[in-house]
């Protein structure tokens, strides 16, 4: 396969498009961008898209992402995985600002706060670019004005992947609007599992031990009535999560009948 930049083909073939106006690269396997938004595009935080380029035999090569902006911005926000061989991102991480993807605007998905039950303390628990859809729901009021706690596990291999996660974080503190509502709600625990960092270990170990409730200093145990989680990772790290929350008495939700918490694959297949 050829590895053609998308600025090099004419923005005026793509159906749907929008236009690129902003990429940073986090590491060689990561990055994020922000497209504009169609006038008529209305989704829920936490939802997903499809999004592509137009493949070489001029059909659309999409795949599907999580809207990693909250639903009230002006643009859209990606954050993607670099896979080296994969059909869209081994073009897509070409993208600059200027040029057009293709963005067909419906969205869906589980992880919003109508597939949830009301509950005080919420779980986001992310592995790599599962972090996106909660870039989303962070930035989102709702998550602030329905619960007393936020806690946000985000797990990666390496220190630098976890790099958009904690930009994200800091600057939403800072935020005049957005900090105000989450004063002391939100408990941040970023860890590794394959470098040193100031915390480390899976989300599954660090749930099932403690460890977090006790770093964090949190009320110990989850609990069906206190407790509603969000997960998205790998299918095995969903799998091994929903194992645990169900071992506490949290049932699954879904949009049409809200529960205690709620998976979503943040990719099809092994990892790479
Ligand atoms: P593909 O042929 O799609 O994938 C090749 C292989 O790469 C896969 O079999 C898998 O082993 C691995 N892989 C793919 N995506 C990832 C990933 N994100 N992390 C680790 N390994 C991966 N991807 C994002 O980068 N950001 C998102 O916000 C995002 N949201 C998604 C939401 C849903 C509901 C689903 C089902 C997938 C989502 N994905 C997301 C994955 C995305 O759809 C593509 O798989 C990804 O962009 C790679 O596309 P590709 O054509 O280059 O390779
Ligand atoms: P580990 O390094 O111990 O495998 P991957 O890149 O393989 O998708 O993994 C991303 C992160 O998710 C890694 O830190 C990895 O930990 C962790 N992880 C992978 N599988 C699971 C699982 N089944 N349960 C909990 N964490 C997992």
């Amino acid at each position: 396969m050829t590895d053609t930049p998308a600025s090099t083909r004419p923005a005026t073939l793509l159906p749907d498009a929008q236009t690129v106006t902003e990429v940073k690269h986090w590491t060689d396997r990561l990055f994020s961008f922000r497209v504009t938004r169609p006038q008529s595009l209305r989704f829920r935080s936490g939802e997903f898209v499809m999004i592509g380029l137009m493949g070489e035999n001029g059909r659309p090569l999409l795949r599907a992402y999580s809207i990693a902006s909250p639903a009230w911005d002006d643009e859209l926000e990606f954050y993607s995985i670099k896979v080296p061989d994969g059909p869209l991102t081994s073009k897509l991480q070409h993208i600059q600002p200027g040029d057009q993807i293709i963005l067909r605007p419906k969205p869906v998905g589980t992880l919003v706060h109508d597939a949830l039950l009301p509950g005080k303390r919420l779980w986001l628990l992310a592995t790599g670019t599962g972090f996106a859809p909660f870039a989303s729901l962070l930035r989102e009021p709702e998550t602030w004005e329905k619960y007393d706690q936020v806690v946000m596990m985000h797990t990666c291999r390496e220190v630098a992947e976890l790099a958009y996660g904690q930009e994200l974080v800091a600057k939403l503190r800072e935020d005049e609007l957005i900090g105000e509502l989450i004063g002391d709600k939100l408990f941040y625990y970023p860890t590794t599992t394959r470098e040193d960092f100031s915390h480390m270990g899976r989300v599954t170990d660090n749930l099932t031990s403690g460890k977090v409730f006790r770093d964090l200093g949190l009320e110990e145990g989850l609990t069906a009535e206190r407790d509603r989680a969000m997960i998205c990772g790998s299918l095995a790290f969903n799998v091994d999560v929903k194992a645990i929350l169900e071992a506490a008495g949290l049932r699954e939700g879904a949009n049409s009948d809200p529960g205690h918490f709620v998976v979503e694959k943040a990719f099809v297949g092994d990892g790479i």
